[in-house]
């Protein structure tokens, strides 16, 4: 196999070499002495240029060689004629390897909606849109391992199927193997789950982050990166039922330490994207304002999506409170206009995704570190602060996103820990295991957790969490 990737071919000096690409048929123009086929084989968002004499290959191949057919073209690199390209291929001889319906093909060369893209996800792969989306997802992967490498920091991996909800949400999706139109009944006539492949009631993971918290108190500093679920029913541009998480875990961290790990972090994913994705990366930006030219002048955003980027790498994040941030949102309303009366009137109430955008958006113009929420709205294992009302979370907030990142110190004091499982009816029979890292050797620890398509949906500038993953799962949505 001699396949050089287009990539290589643009970036290399192949003048006057034989070689064999394979791809997919952009587009096609033809006229009576030649034919342009524009290739794209996915390693770039650029195509490359094959020309074809009628003379050297055959008619019906280059009838068959439509948009979405998969060449395999051998021949020799030369000078390019036209402009923007440097160099073309000279078809030697082509060999059609699939063909694609010009009749039937769903994926014309023109611009079609991303929600008609969404609808044949198993193709839109092949657009650019896409194919830019899904290179800059591998390459920010890529930096989360790599930074968390660089700073050793072990990979672990959580499981999957869990007994528990480490979030307390009761958002789960049940894995059983029971026959549920005629399930095994117990005594008091429920599901005997005994007789369950697991011989109890088990899950999809909601998070890995209890699993981490164990493996920090063995080796220190870990994160997860895996996939988790939660069956909440919100049909969002920011929410999926399947998501991926990375979260790292580290033993002597306390809450600032926390905060400037996370900032850290996420300035270095997006550094690296933007030194590795830089063609799509402009691709996407001019996607992007594409985009804003459709809105209305006010709602446009201010930044374009290169510049957002650079700006968040930048400058320094806010970091507040949330009983400051109330602050600033009871003082944004002064006139009590009737758009913003459902502002927070009250202490202890969760903020609101609108909250949230006017904090960053409007407010501060930077992402936002906000800290220490009332300990009603946060999670069990959140350690509690002394003024006896608020934990040591952390949420970080972004423009345009919102919540990307939310973590906390962790309860190490046992009597604090089984005091709170108390308050919040979590059984603390079953969870003996996590309480076992607080019985032996505890120490003071933190972590947090990325939702990795929303980092994506940053990085991007796309508008919906859908179409950062390949194969997207929300309410009614698991077909491919
Ligand atoms: O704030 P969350 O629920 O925190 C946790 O799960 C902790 N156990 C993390 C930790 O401390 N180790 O979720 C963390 C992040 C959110 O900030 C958000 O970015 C993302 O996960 N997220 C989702 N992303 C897509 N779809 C959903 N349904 C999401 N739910 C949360
Ligand atoms: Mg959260």
């Amino acid at each position: 196999n001699k396949r050089v990737k287009i990539k290589d071919l643009l970036s290399d000096d192949f003048l006057d070499k034989q070689v064999d690409i394979m791809g997919w048929v952009r587009t096609k123009r033809s006229n009576k002495n030649v034919s342009f086929i524009a290739m794209n084989d996915g390693s770039t968002i650029k195509n490359f240029q094959v020309v074809a004499d009628p003379n050297q290959i055959e008619d019906e191949t280059l009838r068959r060689a439509t948009t979405g057919a998969c060449l395999k073209i051998s021949g020799k690199i030369v000078a390019s004629q036209g402009a923007g390209q440097q160099a073309e291929l000279l078809a030697e001889k082509i060999e059609v390897l699939g063909d694609a319906d010009p009749e039937k093909y769903p994926l014309q060369p023109k611009k079609h909606s991303l929600e008609f893209l969404r609808e044949i996800a198993h193709l839109r792969v092949r657009t650019n849109t896409f194919g830019a989306v899904f290179r800059v997802r591998h390459a920010l992967a890529y930096a989360v391992h790599k930074y968390f490498n660089d700073k050793g920091f072990f990979y672990i991996h959580t499981p999957i199927i869990t007994a528990s909800d480490a979030e307390g949400a009761g958002e789960t999706f049940k894995v059983t193997t029971l026959d549920l139109k005629n399930p095994p009944l117990d005594d008091q006539g429920n599901i005997d789950y005994k007789q369950d492949f697991f011989e109890r009631e088990t899950n999809l993971t909601v998070s890995g982050q209890l699993e981490g918290e164990l493996a920090a108190m063995g080796l220190a500093e870990i994160y997860t990166f895996g996939p988790t679920f939660r069956a909440e029913n919100s049909n969002t541009t920011r929410h999926l039922a399947e998501f991926w998480m990375i979260e790292p875990e580290m033993a002597f961290y306390d809450a600032e330490d926390n905060q400037d790990l996370a900032e850290d972090f996420l300035k270095y994913i997006i550094s690296y994207a933007l030194e590795n994705c830089q063609d799509d990366l402009e691709f996407l930006d001019k996607r992007a304002q594409e985009e804003e030219s459709n809105k209305k002048a006010e709602q446009r955003a201010e930044m374009g999506l290169l510049e957002r980027l650079r700006f968040v790498v930048d400058n320094k994040f806010e970091r507040l409170t949330y009983t400051e941030a109330i602050d600033v949102l009871k003082n944004s309303n002064p006139n009590k206009k009737k758009k913003f009366q459902y502002l927070i009137e009250e202490w202890g109430a969760d903020l609101q995704s609108e909250h949230e955008r006017y904090l960053v958006e409007k407010h501060f113009k930077k992402p936002v570190i906000l800290t220490d929420y009332p300990k009603d709205i946060k999670a069990f294992y959140m350690r509690q602060n002394d003024d006896g009302k608020t934990v040591a979370a952390m949420d970080i907030l972004f423009p345009g996103i919102g919540e990307i990142i939310g973590g906390s110190q962790r309860e190490e004091r046992l009597d604090k820990l089984t005091q709170r499982m108390e308050e919040m009816d979590i059984p603390q029979e079953e969870m003996w295991w996590y309480l076992d890292t607080r019985r032996f050797g505890s120490t003071p620890h933190a972590g947090f957790g990325l939702g990795f398509e929303r980092m994506v949906l940053f990085v991007t500038g796309m508008g919906n969490i859908r179409d950062v993953i390949a194969f997207p799962r929300t309410p009614g949505n698991a077909e491919f």
